[in-house]
């Protein structure tokens, strides 16, 4: 997830800023940059990326203010790379960038693999100001469009430029004050942003505006303000913080700010106080990474379905597939390869793809595809999901399909990863960077992302326009739906405590469930190492069902579906010789409360958006019966978070 910094006061702005962008560096990220404002003087040759940037003086209709220059500074890799590049005391320039006020920001792409070029700060081309942006516009492409023609050009493929372009767009056409031309900027995006923005023109001048991503202003002694993407870069510096909320811009000055709406309505913020350390920031409070990524969905799911899924009018647009959608559409044949949890993912998407599109579908594990000289015909299209986008088998099963001519593409979650870049098409999950080892949100995202692939292979072709709206209503209404279930995390903690200290595990589903048995298995086993097995429901009676006896909990997935039924015979089996049962149902069910041991209830929804429900009360369950046995929850013994061996 991008990191904002921004600093204004009277001390040397560039250290600052830079710690500030080392304390986000848990946040994840792939490039770094600050941009800050200097004392008057020509600007050096090279516009933006790594050099300077800026001559002080607006061009056009905005009010030119004989000042400072923005001095920018950005570098693909880590903090340390920007860092060797600013030179510090033995730099070219014979220090680092001087001047009190500027911007810094850690980049996780989105749009644009990660590069010096798709690094932020960006500016427009006569580098009056300067921004940092984190979040997703999602109109980008409209606007680039709509400014192209107007003969603009870009230099990155970012969605950020866009919006600077857009900026410098209104100030030229207008000649209002930045201020106010950000604000009329803001009014034509759709999407999410915090951003914040340095002026050339005016050096005691910042503006940082949110509309779905937080920024916090800290308030500090003798004239010193900052701004945070979260409290991380603040808190060595102050604990007074004022927090912005959607809709809402502050302009910052040292002797003060100013809050308003973005409409223009002023506001009166309350100042307050920060009680939490610097760990406890970075995990947002939670004790594991793994628990605030669990914790995360519902914001990573909106994310993964912004600007894609257009219920009104019953669309699915994946920009990275439109090229193509048709073959893909009228594909013989899909083949989704993947390892580990990703591997589950492509087994709920086999479901999904057949049921909704109707087109046969084959799931391999990355591992053995790529060894067993499969057949490949034309019309075969072959999906690698992967979260990392460097996992060695399935970018050796994406090398393997290529030869063989099959059209190969990619779901991945890291932006510019190896199989992101080689795959001949694809769609981003846009969850945030993922960094417990044991997978959580990414699953998550890679179903919404086949299911709407699914959508998207079955519009015009299997699915009535009615049809398409019902199933893009539900897919939307499942954030919402995720975060009640959420709030259930003390009853499954509860239910942990019980059993805790069992030495085995069984999952059951049917159907669309039955990947999630696999799944609530493999998030157990991973970091609570606690022996677990997943198995379709029916198949329990063809050797599981001899281990059963009442030191074996059996995990069922029972929601009120097509297979309903079934799986109420296998509860009863269990029941019968004497398991311990847990089963996973829909809220208003009863049926099974007294054949169960517990009973986990979750939202009602689609039968085949279930899967994105019934696995939230697993990934729960597995955290706390790790935590409560003291296991490592994000950083589980022998497990990698990227498998780049074979
Ligand atoms: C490792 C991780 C798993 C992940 C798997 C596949 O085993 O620990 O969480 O599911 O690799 O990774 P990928 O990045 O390809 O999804």
């Amino acid at each position: 997830m991008c990191g904002i910094v921004g600093y204004i006061g009277d001390r040397e702005a560039e250290e600052i800023l830079v710690k500030g962008l080392e304390r986000l560096e848990y946040r994840g990220y792939d490039s770094a940059g600050v941009a800050v404002v200097e004392a008057g003087g020509a600007a050096p040759e090279g516009a933006a990326g790594n050099g300077a940037v800026g001559d002080g003086q607006a061009k056009g209709g905005a009010a030119a203010i004989p000042s400072g220059r923005l001095a920018v500074r950005k570098k693909k890799g880590k903090v340390g790379q920007l860092r060797e590049a600013l030179g510090g005391t033995n730099g070219p320039r014979g220090g680092g960038l001087r001047g009190s006020v500027g911007i810094g920001h850690t980049r996780w792409a989105t749009h644009g693999a990660p590069s010096d070029v798709n690094a932020h700060p960006h500016t427009p081309p006569d580098g009056r100001f300067a921004l940092v942006h984190n979040g997703i516009i999602e109109n980008y492409a409209a606007l680039k469009e709509r400014l192209q023609e107007k003969g603009r050009e870009f230099e990155s493929s970012t969605d950020t430029e866009v919006l600077v372009h857009l900026i410098d767009d209104v100030q030229q056409a207008t000649g209002l004050p930045l201020e106010e031309a950000v604000r009329q900027a803001l009014t034509q995006t759709v999407g999410a942003y915090g951003i914040v923005v340095a002026s050339a023109e005016n050096p005691d001048f910042l503006i940082a505006a949110r509309n779905g991503s937080p920024l916090i202003l800290g308030v500090g002694d003798d004239g010193e303000h900052f701004i945070g993407s979260d409290a991380a870069p603040l808190i060595e510096h102050t604990r007074q913080v004022v927090y912005l909320e959607d809709g809402e811009m502050a302009v910052v000055r040292r002797d003060g700010y100013d809050v308003k709406t973005i409409e223009g309505a002023d506001l009166e913020k309350e100042i307050h106080e920060l009680e939490w350390d610097l760990e406890e920031i970075e995990k947002g409070g939670y004790e594991h990474f793994m628990l605030k990524e669990i914790m995360e969905q519902p914001t990573a799911l909106e994310d993964c379905m912004r600007g894609r899924i257009n219920p009104d009018k019953g669309q699915v647009l994946l920009g990275g597939l439109t090229e193509v959608m048709d073959r893909l559409g009228s594909a013989d044949r899909v083949i989704l390869v993947a390892c580990g949890t990703s591997w589950h993912a492509a087994l709920v998407g086999e479901y999904l793809i057949e049921s909704l599109a109707k087109v046969p579908v084959e799931v391999e594990y990355a591992s053995e595809f790529r060894y067993r000289e499969p057949i490949l015909r034309e019309g075969d299209v072959v999906i690698a999901i992967s979260q990392s986008g460097e996992t060695a088998d399935t970018l050796a099963a994406v090398r393997e399909a290529q030869e063989r001519g099959a059209l190969a593409l990619g779901v991945c979650n890291v932006v510019g990863s190896t199989i992101a870049r080689e795959t001949d098409a694809g769609v981003y999950l846009h969850a945030g960077p993922e960094i417990g080892v044991a997978s959580t949100k990414a699953f998550t995202c890679q179903v919404c992302v086949l299911a709407m692939i699914a959508l998207a292979m079955a519009e015009g072709r299997t699915l009535a326009d009615d049809q398409m709206q019902a199933h893009l209503d539900a897919l939307a209404g499942v954030p919402d739906k995720v975060r009640t279930e959420l709030k259930r995390d003390e009853e499954v903690a509860d239910l942990a405590k019980v059993y805790r200290y069992a030495a085995n595990f069984l999952y059951l589903g049917r159907g669309y469930n039955f990947p999630v048995a696999l799944e609530g298995a493999l998030k157990l086993k991973e970091i609570s190492y606690i022996h677990a097995e997943g198995y379709p429901a029916a198949e329990m009676k063809h050797g599981p069902i001899a281990l059963i006896d009442r030191f074996m909990p059996v995990v069922f997935i029972a929601m009120k579906d097509s297979t309903y039924d079934k799986v109420v015979s296998n509860i009863e089996e269990v029941a019968a010789r004497d398991g311990a049962v847990i089963a996973i149902t829909n809220a208003d069910n009863h049926e099974l409360d007294d054949l169960c041991e517990y009973v986990m209830r979750v939202p009602e929804t689609m039968e085949y958006l279930s899967p994105l429900l019934t696995v939230v009360p697993l990934q729960l369950m597995s955290y706390h019966m790790a935590v409560m046995r003291g296991c490592d929850v994000d950083q589980p013994r022998n497990l990698a978070k990227s498998v780049t061996v074979e």
